[in-house]
């Protein structure tokens, strides 16, 4: 069992008034709070460790060198990586993903006739290059794979969703038919909550031989994720919401993957040697960590992993569970009120709108009532218009949260619902 107070008692920015009202942090798949323990951490870092790693031989240097390295090593433990070598440190899911669009982009334009160049001869890259998303993707997970395959004429597939938020799998299966380079897809939507079966998605794409890249960001805070399990190519997530510090994240890779991509970025660390002829590179992980890396949030991101491994994380999962179904029951006796994302497999999240009011000015109106949610298209457009709704309001949970706020979150709703009647 999750002693919820002793937890809260750690998330000191919870314990607030906004507007005179005892603040309902309802925003968690945007940005979770942080434990006192993370915060600490950082401020330690700061003020007894703080050096630039790898390139000093004195004391300082080594041991935040070493704690460095010994974050990407649980980090790479947390997601049962087989190495520490196949965690990159970023700033998060979205430079991730840029990260593998970029490289992967000139990985297919060394493999293939480039279209850039003045050669003559006809480029293969046109016609081959495809990438594989879903229909609820966040932008991140879309626009640099768009970006690429345009720059190239390429194609990017889409699996489309049907009324409930589920994918078609019959779709995919003949989307992978098309032979896409790579497939990129959410492991949970951000908007609909929708747990994909990615786990069969990987073994599906990989019957044709095309990796798998896994947007793990909002799943990696509520359930256990073992990336050999899973049999990812790649697994990519911000520590952020994971009450990590904001400014880190990370990009799992398999290692046979990372050695053959080409770096993403260019300068110091990630070279081995340089000549103003030509440059070699370090080894994995160094080869994709260019410049002075954010040492002290990767510290406390790996606070935040162990903060996690001291709760049941099982327990984690039914108490969140259990706050998503009571919101839903009691939502459900608004009138007008639709969900979007009723997906059986669902998770951390509930997202609605209510027949003639703006997504809007109902969080505004609930906002002043002390109620945080987030209101509009969530970073994921397309999925707003496969629903043909503007935005909808979104209320997501983390471990803090209780029975009592979804009360006040619900009453809050059905308040402004009449009001703006
Ligand atoms: C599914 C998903 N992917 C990617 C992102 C982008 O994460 P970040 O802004 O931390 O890079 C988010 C953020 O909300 C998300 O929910």
């Amino acid at each position: 069992m999750l002693n919820i107070n002793e937890i809260r008692a750690q998330f000191p920015v919870l314990d607030q008034q906004v507007y005179g009202k005892p603040l309902v942090y309802l925003d968690n798949a945007a940005t979770t709070q942080k434990p006192l323990c993370v915060i600490e951490r950082e401020r330690d870092y700061y003020l007894h460790e703080n050096c630039n790693i790898h390139r000093g031989v004195h004391y300082l240097s080594q041991k935040a060198t070493e704690a460095y390295e010994h974050a990407r090593q649980t980090v790479a433990d947390f997601i049962h990586a087989k190495e520490a070598r196949e965690i990159i440190f970023t700033r998060g899911t979205t430079e991730s993903l840029n990260l593998l669009a970029t490289s992967f982009e000139h990985l297919f334009l060394s493999t293939f006739h480039s279209p850039l160049s003045t050669d003559s001869k006809p480029s293969t890259l046109n016609s081959q290059l495809k990438v594989l998303v879903t229909a609820m993707e966040h932008h991140s997970n879309l626009v640099p794979w768009q970006q690429m395959v345009q720059r190239h004429q390429g194609q990017l597939l889409v699996v489309p969703m049907d009324d409930k938020g589920v994918l078609d799998l019959e779709q995919y299966e003949k989307l992978l038919k098309e032979g896409p380079k790579v497939v990129s897809i959410a492991h949970i939507s951000n908007v609909l909550g929708t747990i994909n079966p990615v786990k069969e998605m990987v073994a599906m794409a990989h019957r044709y031989g095309i990796p798998v890249v896994i947007d793990g960001a909002q799943s990696i805070a509520h359930h256990p994720i073992d990336v050999q399990d899973l049999d990812c190519d790649f697994f990519v997530f911000s520590g952020h919401k994971m009450y990590a510090p904001m400014g880190i994240g990370g990009l799992y890779g398999k290692a046979e993957w990372l050695e053959k991509l080409p770096p993403y970025q260019f300068g110091g660390e990630m070279v081995d040697k340089v000549s103003f002829e030509k440059t070699t590179f370090n080894v994995l992980p160094y080869k994709f960590e260019a410049g002075t890396p954010n040492v002290g949030a990767a510290l406390g991101l790996e606070t935040a992993i162990q903060f996690l491994q001291s709760l049941d994380r099982k327990a984690v999962e039914d108490h969140e569970t259990m706050l998503l179904q009571s919101a839903i029951q009691k939502l459900s006796e608004i009138e007008g009120i639709r969900f979007i994302g009723e997906a059986e497999h669902r998770s951390g999240l509930v997202s609605f709108i209510i027949d003639g009011i703006h997504p809007y000015d109902l969080g505004t109106i609930i906002d002043k009532m002390g109620v945080a949610v987030r209101t509009g298209h969530h970073c994921a457009e397309p999925v707003m218009t496969r629903f043909g709704i503007p935005g909808t309001v979104r209320a997501s949970f983390a471990l803090y949260n209780t029975m009592d706020e979804v009360e006040v979150f619900v009453k809050a709703v059905k308040k402004a619902a009449m009001m703006l009647r």
